[in-house]
């Protein structure tokens, strides 16, 4: 075991004040969900996607030992995540015979977490929910911390709820199958968390790319379960978001503005969020608070886990001026999380728009096709 991963596996408490709840990193972890269902629960609904169930399916049923479930579909992808779709799988649960003792087990990648977890946080006004996540990105970020909802025309998760699930279950095996691009879009909030509170996870990305890419079991697990655990402590402190949370936007205020301005179409979140922590990081230096060796460090780590799609013919001045409509903006002030070394950030707003045009600039220019 490498000297920075100090953790004790598999399970990772999240303290909030309603409930703690457990966040179980383990190989096989889906095998353990008969554990996770309380006893009296009633029935048990699986909101998930053809491709994930006919890939994991199986196993998730075989883990109930013989105890009946239902599967609800959902057509998967972002302009899929809409309130018409949560009202359609609330219909096909009360048809399928839900009640207020009814648990959702959201199965699947971070929309499928998020719409499935908003699904139980109003379903009857509200049933429990299990996280199961199967893809990178909500392994080590949008299972985990109770953020529910679905998108408006006018913008990304824009209504929601806190919604605690009763536990998490992250299982690095069902990585096995993940498109290399959706994980490389995960492996980018991997080093996220490496650079907001995190030196040795950093360095054990920035070093050991060939064995992270190549899956190796005993390191996926090692990265995986060292960002859950930083997950679980940040949301922990602040379950709402009302200070040390928003750390966890490192390099989403820019990667919003990019997701909504290519019609969330062209990029994965996790390439958008690639982009807007490389903005981040030309623009902590322009700030004053980092040093450009570092920051070329934090830059060659993202490089080094491939280019993200070519950004053609997006203006920097374009993407600065959606800042002003990020869920982030509180009373009209654009807050970034800057670097100030590896492992340290903090949250700054009134940042000189010129420099924050700039750095997006700088980004855009070293990026283009
Ligand atoms: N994905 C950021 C958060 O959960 O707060």
């Amino acid at each position: 075991m490498p000297s920075w991963y100090n953790v004790h596996m598999p399970s990772f408490q999240v303290r909030t004040p309603g409930c703690p709840y457990d966040c179980i990193v383990e190989r096989g972890a889906i095998n353990r969900l008969s554990a996770a269902v309380p006893s009296k629960a009633g029935k048990l609904f699986v909101v998930t996607t053809q491709d994930v169930w006919q890939l994991h399916g199986e196993r998730l049923r075989a883990s109930l030992d013989g105890r009946s479930l239902e599967t609800i579909f959902f057509p998967g992808k972002e302009e899929n995540k809409r309130i018409t779709q949560v009202e359609a799988l609330a219909e096909q649960m009360v048809k399928a015979g839900a009640d207020r003792t009814s648990i959702v087990i959201a199965f699947g990648g971070g929309i499928v977490g998020d719409l499935g977890g908003f699904l139980a946080a109003i379903f009857m006004r509200g049933v429990p929910v299990i996280q199961v996540p199967t893809t990178l990105l909500a392994q080590v970020d949008a299972a985990i911390g109770g953020k529910t909802g679905a998108n408006l025309v006018a913008g990304k998760n824009l209504i929601g709820a806190f919604h605690q699930p009763l536990t998490v279950l992250v299982d690095p095996d069902v990585l096995a199958t993940l498109p290399e691009r959706e994980y490389r879009a995960g492996l980018y909030e991997v080093i996220k968390y490496g650079v907001i509170s995190s030196p040795g996870l950093f360095e054990r990305m920035a070093r050991d790319a060939p064995k992270v890419m190549a899956k190796d079991p005993a390191i996926v697990e090692e990265i995986v379960a060292e960002s859950v655990r930083i997950k679980a402590e940040v949301v922990s402190a602040d379950e709402k978001e009302g200070g040390l949370r928003r750390i966890l936007n490192y390099g989403h205020t820019i990667g919003h503005a990019l997701e909504a301005e290519t019609d969330y179409q062209q990029f994965l979140h996790g390439e958008a969020v690639a982009f807007g922590m490389r903005a981040v990081t030309h623009l902590s230096v322009l700030n004053g608070m980092l040093d450009s060796t570092v920051a070329a460090r934090m830059i060659g780590a993202i490089d080094t886990y491939g280019r993200i799609p070519a950004l053609d013919g997006i203006r920097a001045e374009a993407l600065v001026a959606r800042l002003g409509s990020d869920k982030k903006t509180i009373q009209g002030k654009v807050h970034f999380v800057l670097a100030e070394a590896v492992g340290k950030v903090v949250v700054r707003s009134g940042i000189d728009p010129g420099l924050v045009r700039e750095a997006t600039r700088m980004s855009l220019e070293e990026l283009a096709a």
